[in-house]
């Protein structure tokens, strides 16, 4: 994991840098040597004393003093990974144009571990052409970027710019630089796609879930080494994922069984599927004829899956439900964290644009056990996916 590594972290001038401080605690916490390196802006944001009493080591600032030279480039071979969070407008501006006049962008330049960068400032600077085009360039230069969050700015606006969360940054660095196959060893079972519950031979009541968002969370669960069943309602996505076992279910209570039957060897279990919540009490053996003007179907509650897995869990499995709702979504989402006895819930809401059934792409916030809440910015069901698995490998290790 994270211990033993050296971690260099750039702290430059924006309101965010008050979460570097956090983001210093965590990283010592979890075992790493950090170094940290203010630009002058930064200062102004935060105190170099705090960020040194924290990292155990001097923070930098200049290039030169009277006496002495910062060695930059024995700083950036130093760090396995060099870390800028929160990255400024400014600098950002500098990184994509090789401008050198401070003791952190001399380092960038010469730094040969990854560099991770992790943006923060007002919606409207994020979503300027010149941003986009600076962020595109230091992707182009093969750094990796954590996307900004939505939610309270400093300028008292709400909309897309925060930076992302310190514990978020800290879980993107473990997995993608010190983690490869993490799971490895580990069973995890995902469902997904709707289920289908028969009215009569030929009818039934269904959904419109795709099942997109659960086979990318199972192919993310592979890549990280995990041993991965994938329970998969009816869907008309093609799945021959090599390493991964599948299970094909039709109704809610086909797949209550397959769940149960393996979640006591399961470490990780989720619940991605959009499993009807009510189904006939007595399907027609036969093909419903049409006859009078009303037909009545009786229904009756399937089992609450999710549910049920939360009364049996033991301590170290990890139990994930999703949530889609349309009203009242964060209040719905932190019920059923603590009726389900979850540890996580997946939030999707129908209400943003981009997300929900049948897109590729999806907006989610997660809300844990401890009552932390992470709003994540739209992206791809792939990179989505990457951010729900980030999320349980620092709650499974936790
Ligand atoms: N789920 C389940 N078993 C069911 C129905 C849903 O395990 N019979 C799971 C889903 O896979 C998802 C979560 O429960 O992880 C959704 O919670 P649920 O309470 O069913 O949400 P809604 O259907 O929206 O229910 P409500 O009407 O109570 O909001």
């Amino acid at each position: 994991m994270i211990k033993g590594k050296k971690i260099l972290l750039g702290v430059t001038g924006s309101i965010a840098a008050y979460k570097s401080i956090y983001l210093v605690r965590l990283l010592v916490k979890a075992g790493a040597e950090v170094k940290v390196i203010v630009t002058p802006a930064a200062k102004d944001f935060v105190s170099t004393l705090t960020l040194s009493t924290l990292s155990r080591n001097p923070v930098m600032v200049d290039l030169f003093d009277e006496e002495s030279w910062s060695n930059h480039v024995m700083l950036g071979r130093w760090a396995d990974v060099m870390i800028i969070a929160p990255l400024s407008c400014n600098t950002l501006a500098k990184m994509a144009t090789g401008q050198c006049d401070n003791l952190l962008l001399a380092t960038y330049l010469s730094a040969t571990c990854p560099v991770v960068v992790a943006p923060a400032m007002d919606e409207d600077m994020w979503n300027h052409p010149a941003t986009k085009e600076n962020l595109r360039k230091l992707e182009s230069f093969g750094n990796n970027i954590i996307p900004v969050e939505k939610g309270d700015l400093a300028s008292g606006l709400y909309g897309e710019g925060r930076m992302a969360e310190p514990e978020q940054i800290l879980a993107y660095i473990s997995s993608n630089f010190f983690l490869t196959r993490p799971l490895a060893g580990k069973k995890a079972v995902i469902t997904a796609g709707p289920t289908y519950e028969p009215i009569d031979p030929v009818r039934f009541i269904g959904n419109n879930s795709s099942g997109k968002m659960g086979i990318a969370i199972a192919k993310e669960l592979e890549q990280r080494g995990a041993e991965v069943t994938l329970i998969i309602g009816p869907t008309q996505i093609d799945i021959s994922e090599n390493g991964i076992s599948l299970v094909k279910v039709k109704t809610a209570d086909e797949m209550y069984t397959a769940v149960t039957d393996r979640f006591a060897e399961s470490d990780i279990t989720i619940m991605a599927a959009a499993v009807a919540d009510y189904t006939p009490v007595a399907p027609a053996p036969e093909k419903i004829k049409k006859q009078a003007e009303h037909l009545t179907v009786e229904l009756v509650r399937t089992k609450d899956i999710l549910k049920s897995l939360g009364e049996k869990k033991s301590k170290g499995q990890i139990l994930v439900g999703f949530a889609l709702e349309t009203t009242n979504e964060k209040q719905y989402a932190m019920d059923k964290l603590q009726k389900k006895n979850a540890d996580m819930i997946v939030l999707n809401s129908l209400n943003d644009t981009g997300a929900g059934f049948g897109y590729d792409t999806n907006k989610i916030t997660i809300f844990e056990k401890g009552g932390q809440e992470f709003n994540f910015a739209t992206k791809s069901k792939k990179a989505v996916a990457k951010d729900i698995i980030d999320t349980i490998i620092r709650l499974y290790y936790a």
